[in-house]
């Protein structure tokens, strides 16, 4: 995820542009560019945040321009990579949110017709593909391009030779255009150009835009004309930055079905069966996963999905005790979204001190723990803002989804059928969770059920366990309200000392071999007069015997699953809290990242 905008009109571009980008830094700040049109096109970037590269920019005089701040995905955190990218000629500059899945093939095509990459991005081959095909008009120009790409992508493109428009398209990423009087803006998103202007018009996928400063003339990708409707945005700034919704944990929980169709793209294909997943060597035999809190329990998830699908011994061990006690051997993956968890730096340190090979699944590039390990995967998420981590959480487990696939399907232990089956529903998972997230409605019914309660238990089997456990986690770190998390037939061994008709029990029952013994573990809880709250398999037809209210998840194959399960559950705990008025996006005594041992 990263930030765009674009400015036409009679101000200051690069003052506007700057400004337009400190309100879109939540979406990426690792980079930051701008490019203007004054008597030729410059372009400035750089690494770091706005403030600081503000502070370096030179004049640049022009009423036209283009601006990006970065959000690491293709290629290190680094002044090559940053937007906006020109073309060999210097006079055409794109800047780019998205990803590009072909953007292999259409490289080499591209270089072997002479043209000469700067960076090491996906981005710069559309900028290089609009030069090639350009003939004297820009916008036919990015039309032919973005019919050569696959991916999802907005683009805001600009020419030296035609210093009065701005070509803007998108799909599969968001851009809004901000009309004003005798200028006009686009942006990734509306916070952007607020201060300037409430009037937008939003385009949709496949739509190219020509934005001068008193025209907005939109177009379908075959170039036909589409007359687009006006709308006034009655937000103010601080709500339009989380898009209208009350807090940045619902709307990063909302995120879910684009940040997992982020990292899966370009990594699974229908047509190929492998995975590809930047260099992940092949040959592994053992792995560790070191791991904190939420970013454990994906490792835990991580640990059944691992040994099923590749049959490859698995161990999870916290950070801060793998440190000092884990086993230092074969390969160690670190699951940290922030990258800076001092626990996980230091579990990397030893692991790295006794030779091991080293992985980090993390969000943040050029983060302290990319710069240690041998390979780094990045989530691709976007910046997390609040607090708890949710959209980190589901493409964590959709990253050692794919390590297993990729691991399974090298050493035989997957065949070619088993993993197509896979990826069809993985590639699927996006539109899976626009249904979960309908069902708010239904999960705010049970949130109110549960917001006066002491204490709350989950439970699950198998890799539900650990979902059992994040849902406990979720609900205390935001909620307040004691949470605990079990395996299902564990219950009996202790904890049911403290269950009584006032502790809800909510119980993940998937459709799999234990599913007879999750219900005869839910008979055993209320037969304690505990209500249970069942989070199901939609085509389960015995749950409702058993428990009281039902939550249900689509039918998917074994572990995909667990992706919308975990979504219902950062649902229920959003809104519990909600509902008692906590301080959901900071809670109390807790930090984004912690780099404190
Ligand atoms: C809980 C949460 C924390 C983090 C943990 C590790 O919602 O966010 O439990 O998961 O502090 O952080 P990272 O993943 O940044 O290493």
């Amino acid at each position: 995820m990263c930030g765009i905008a674009g400015y036409v009109g009679h101000r200051n571009a690069a003052e506007v542009l700057i400004d337009c980008l400190k309100r879109l830094e939540y979406r990426g700040y690792d980079s930051v560019g701008i490019g203007v049109i004054g008597k030729k096109l410059s372009v400035f970037k750089d690494v770091g945040e706005i403030k600081d590269v503000r502070e370096k920019l030179p004049e640049m005089h022009g009423n036209i321009g283009i601006g990006h701040t970065r959000w690491a995905t293709h290629g290190k955190v680094s002044r090559e990579n940053a937007h906006p990218h020109l073309s060999c000629d210097g006079k055409i500059a794109l800047v780019h949110n998205g990803i590009i899945e072909n953007f292999k093939t259409l490289k080499e095509e591209l270089e072997n017709k002479g043209h000469k990459f700067l960076s090491e991005t996906d981005s710069e081959v559309i900028v290089h593909l609009i030069e090639e095909e350009y003939d004297g008009k820009i916008e036919e120009a990015v039309i032919s391009a973005i019919k050569k790409i696959k991916g999802s992508y907005a683009i805001v493109v600009i020419s030296q030779n035609e210093p009065e428009k701005i070509i803007a398209a998108r799909k599969g990423s968001p851009l809004i255009i901000g009309v004003g009087d005798n200028e006009n803006f686009v942006a990734s998103d509306i916070p952007a150009f607020l201060k300037y202007t409430n009037r937008v018009i939003y385009l949709n996928d496949g739509e190219v835009c020509v934005i001068e400063n008193n025209n907005v003339k939109v177009a379908d990708d075959g170039g036909k004309e589409v007359l687009k409707e006006e709308k006034m945005v009655d937000w103010d700034i601080e709500d339009a930055e989380k898009s209208g919704y009350q807090h940045f944990m619902l709307k990063e929980i909302h995120e879910q079905p684009s940040t997992i169709y982020n990292a899966l793209m370009g990594r699974v294909s229908e047509i190929e069966p492998d995975i590809n997943l930047e260099d992940l060597e092949s040959n592994i035999d053992e792995i560790t996963i070191v791991a904190c809190g939420t970013s454990f329990y994906a490792g835990m998830v991580g640990k059944y999905i691992i040994e099923k699908l590749a049959s490859i011994p698995v161990f999870v061990e916290l950070s801060s005790e793998y440190q000092y006690f884990g086993r230092k051997s074969g390969t160690v993956i670190a699951v940290t979204q922030s990258g800076e968890t001092a626990d996980t730096i230091g579990a990397i340190k030893e692991a790295k001190k006794y030779g091991c090979n080293t992985i980090a699944i993390t969000n943040v590039a050029g983060s302290s723990i990319t710069r240690m390990v041998d390979l780094s995967i990045s989530t691709r998420c976007g910046p997390e803002i609040g607090v708890a981590a949710t959209k980190t959480f589901t493409s964590q487990i959709a990253i050692l989804f794919l390590i297993a696939l990729k691991l399974g399907i090298k050493n035989s232990h997957l065949s070619n059928e088993e993993l197509q089956r896979y990826v069809s529903s993985l590639r699927r998972l996006p539109l899976y969770l626009e249904n979960v997230l309908e069902k708010e409605d239904e999960i705010i019914e049970i949130a109110k059920k549960l917001k006066d309660r002491k204490s709350i238990f989950f439970i699950g089997r198998g890799a539900n366990y650990p979902l059992a456990l994040e849902g406990a986690l979720k609900l205390k770190e935001v909620s307040y309200i004691h949470a605990e998390g079990f395996a299902a037939g564990e219950l009996k061994h202790g904890p049911f000392a403290l269950l009584d008709e006032d502790t809800p029990v909510i119980a993940i029952v998937a459709k799999d071999s234990v599913h007879d013994k999750m219900l005869s573990n839910i008979g055993e809880i209320k037969a304690r007069n505990a209500m249970v709250i069942a989070i199901a398999d939609e085509s389960d037809e015995e749950i409702d015997k058993y428990a009281d209210y039902v939550i249900r998840f689509p039918s998917l194959p074994e572990f995909v699953s667990s992706i919308p399960i975990a979504v219902i559950l950062q649902l229920l705990a959003y809104h519990v809290a909600n509902l008692r008025g906590c301080s959901i996006d900071k809670p109390r005594n807790l930090a984004k990242s912690v780099t404190v041992e």
